[in-house]
């Protein structure tokens, strides 16, 4: 997960978090007995598919953005064809304003919320479970996004030019394609009501950035508790994310064939800077 959910309230790491997130620490022995970690293997594409299962019952919860929202309901007029739509967070508005969209993500429990949450807006949506690298869905469209920087999913150069090569397939002559990243790192800590249980939950996230390989990783720690402040359970979310450096998605949208028309450093489309929250590009072909 690469955005930026939005915490009730923020706290120091617990000792408990603090030794838990600690790479040398015997982790597993710690832990209560309803935890789930994300899949084990280190290839990080391997993960794609599975890894927001860990955290499905509680992405609404933890990720209660809506920064952008104003921003896409201005680009999105007609008809748009979303990658990584995941549980809908910009689906739903989209859809409730009179727009046509394909929702397309790998993670079927995601989507599965998206079409339960369109369901009860009585909104109409084409899913789509699909790896953004290999879709083809045999038509094309005149606007594609990837909102909520999660381009930087994709952790390697070689499967993100995939995905720009299919998107540039998937577009309309005059098309237009929409792609947000993080321009600056954001620590995230925060307390919220676990949306079943209604038992309180901490969140904390941990970071850790490899210099060779430029794959950030966020340990994300949720620990739900019980009405004494007994610990119930805990979940960990490794979500590894790619950032790219200056000039390197220029060059590689370059080599798949995609122009840059505007690039901005925020939602309301202020020009980037260093300072600048996110980096948004505007593409055609
Ligand atoms: C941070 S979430 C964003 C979801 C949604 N756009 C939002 O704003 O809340 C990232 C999404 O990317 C999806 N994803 C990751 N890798 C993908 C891939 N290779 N192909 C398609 N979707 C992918 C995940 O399943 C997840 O739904």
């Amino acid at each position: 997960m690469v955005g930026v959910p939005k915490p009730e309230t923020s706290r120091p790491l617990d000792a408990i978090t603090a030794a838990t997130l600690n790479p040398l620490f015997p982790r597993l022995l710690l832990l209560p007995k309803e935890t789930f970690l994300t899949s084990p293997s280190n290839n990080p594409s391997m993960n794609y598919k599975h890894k927001y299962s860990v955290v499905k019952d509680l992405y609404d919860t933890y990720v209660n953005a809506d920064y952008d929202l104003k921003f896409w309901l201005k680009e999105c007029k007609k008809e748009v064809l979303e990658l990584t739509a995941g549980t809908g967070r910009v689906t739903i508005p989209l859809a409730k304003a009179g727009v046509k969209v394909t929702a397309l993500d790998i993670s079927k429990e995601l989507l599965s919320n998206l079409k339960a949450k369109a369901k009860k807006a009585k909104v109409k949506i084409n899913t789509i479970e699909a790896d953004m690298r290999t879709f083809s869905l045999k038509r094309k469209f005149p606007l594609i996004i990837i909102p909520f920087q999660s381009i930087q999913e994709l952790t390697n150069p070689e499967d993100q030019e995939a995905c720009l090569r299919q998107v540039k397939k998937h577009l309309e002559d005059n098309g237009r394609f929409i792609v947000t990243m993080h321009n600056r790192e954001k620590r995230i800590m925060g307390k919220y009501v676990h949306p079943k249980s209604s038992k309180k939950i901490f969140f904390s996230a941990k970071r850790t950035f490899n210099q060779k390989t430029q794959v950030g990783t966020a340990f994300q720690t949720y620990e739900e508790y019980g009405k004494k402040g007994n610990l119930i359970s805990k979940k960990i979310f490794k979500n590894n994310y790619y950032v790219f450096r200056k000039g390197e998605f220029e060059s590689l949208a370059e080599k798949c064939g995609l122009k840059i028309k505007n690039i901005y450093g925020d939602y309301s489309k202020h020009r980037l800077n260093e300072n600048s929250p996110f980096r948004i590009f505007e593409l055609t072909k």
